[in-house]
């Protein structure tokens, strides 16, 4: 007897996205997602801003993922929702949207982890793509978290290196603000470092122990050495923007880069994954299957659907979550600091 489908609404509120999706089984059918423009006159994610956004989007963009899934909302087994980490507002309007949906529906809840969520993005059905094969190690790079994650199966992973001050996400923002990009400004970057020179100048590189990342002094270094050159000449940045770009990028994929190696190599791994936003990269994208073919490694890039926040992550995780029983009941809470 072939064993019954498993239909999940997932729901992603922890920072400026709002996102739904509906999976059944591992197949996403819809995954629907609105972004918050009004940040960008801010120079970064305003929390006050984003759960007032997220509060007027949150149904429409519901309806919308249940309506293109071809779905009644009936059919739903059980709604995932995002508990933590992140800005807490954010993450108030989801969870308690999907408490409330839940108990009209009648149907269970399943809390998940956003981290977790990011690293099972690989796991969704597509076309000509294969998966993770446990153990494996994950380099989740986002604008809030930098971790190495040794994955030992779906619902079993540890972090076993992670920033120490900014992320990765924040590194590329912040340069890119220094360099009059509006925010987000990592996409930004990678578009100008297309056509520069990565070689071009040289930023500091942290020397961080065991699997662990630093990006504050890179961020210094580009601070007074973007100074300096202004100084001597206003029009620096702008008769150098592809070139800044450039190295700025390389330097922060080189840094990320140099620990995947050391952790592959010292765990004899050779499964590995990137997920999170800063995974949309083309120069870490490149540079990972670069890297790969070198040591042998089998590479597993998420699509760009998957990088940066979205449902149908969580919807995956959550699935997960179903099959092992593992659900929430109606006194979860949000938590901004929930760890993996
Ligand atoms: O995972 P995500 O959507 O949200 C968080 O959970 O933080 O990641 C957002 C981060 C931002 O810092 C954004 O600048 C960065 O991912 N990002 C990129 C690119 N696309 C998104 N950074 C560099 N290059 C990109 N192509
Ligand atoms: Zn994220």
């Amino acid at each position: 007897m072939s064993q019954k489908d498993i239909i999940i609404l997932g729901i992603e509120s922890s920072c400026d996205d709002t996102s739904a999706a509906i999976i059944k089984n591992e197949t996403i059918l819809s995954n629907v997602i609105a972004n918050q423009k009004i940040h960008e006159l801010y120079g970064g994610v305003v929390p006050e801003l984003a759960s007032r956004a997220h509060q007027q989007n949150i149904v429409p963009v519901v309806d919308a993922a249940i309506r293109r899934a071809g779905i009644d909302k009936k059919e739903i087994d059980a709604i995932a929702f995002t508990r933590g980490p992140g800005l807490l507002g954010s993450l108030v309007v989801g969870t308690s949207f999907s408490k409330a949906f839940a108990l009209a529906l009648n149907i269970p809840l399943l809390d998940v982890n956003h981290m977790h969520g990011h690293v099972l993005a690989h796991f969704i059905d597509e076309e000509g793509k294969s998966k993770p094969k446990f153990p494996f190690l994950c380099l989740t790079v986002s604008g809030g978290h930098t971790q190495i994650v040794l994955v030992k199966d779906y619902l079993d992973m540890k972090v076993i290196g992670s920033t120490i001050d900014d992320a990765a996400g924040e590194a590329f923002d912040k340069s890119a603000k220094m360099l009059g990009f509006p925010y987000p400004g990592g996409p930004l970057i990678d578009k100008h470092a297309q056509v520069g020179n990565p070689n071009a100048f040289e930023f500091v590189r942290p020397n961080m122990k065991n699997y662990d990342f630093s990006f504050s002094g890179l961020k210094t270094s580009i601070l007074y050495f973007l100074r300096g050159k202004e100084a001597e000449n206003s029009n620096f940045i702008s008769q150098n923007l592809n070139d800044l770009c450039a190295s700025i990028q390389e330097t922060i994929c080189q840094i990320l880069i140099k620990k995947l190696i050391k952790a592959s190599k010292e765990l004899n791994i050779k499964e590995i994954a990137i997920a999170g936003g800063v995974s949309a990269n083309s120069g870490l994208r490149n540079e990972l299957k670069a890297t790969g073919e070198k040591l042998g490694w089998n590479v597993y890039i998420p699509k760009f659907d998957y990088c940066t926040d979205n449902a149908a992550m969580i919807a995956i995780t959550g699935f997960h979550q179903y099959k092992k029983g593992i659900f929430a009941d109606q006194t979860i809470a949000a938590a901004a600091r929930l760890k993996m």
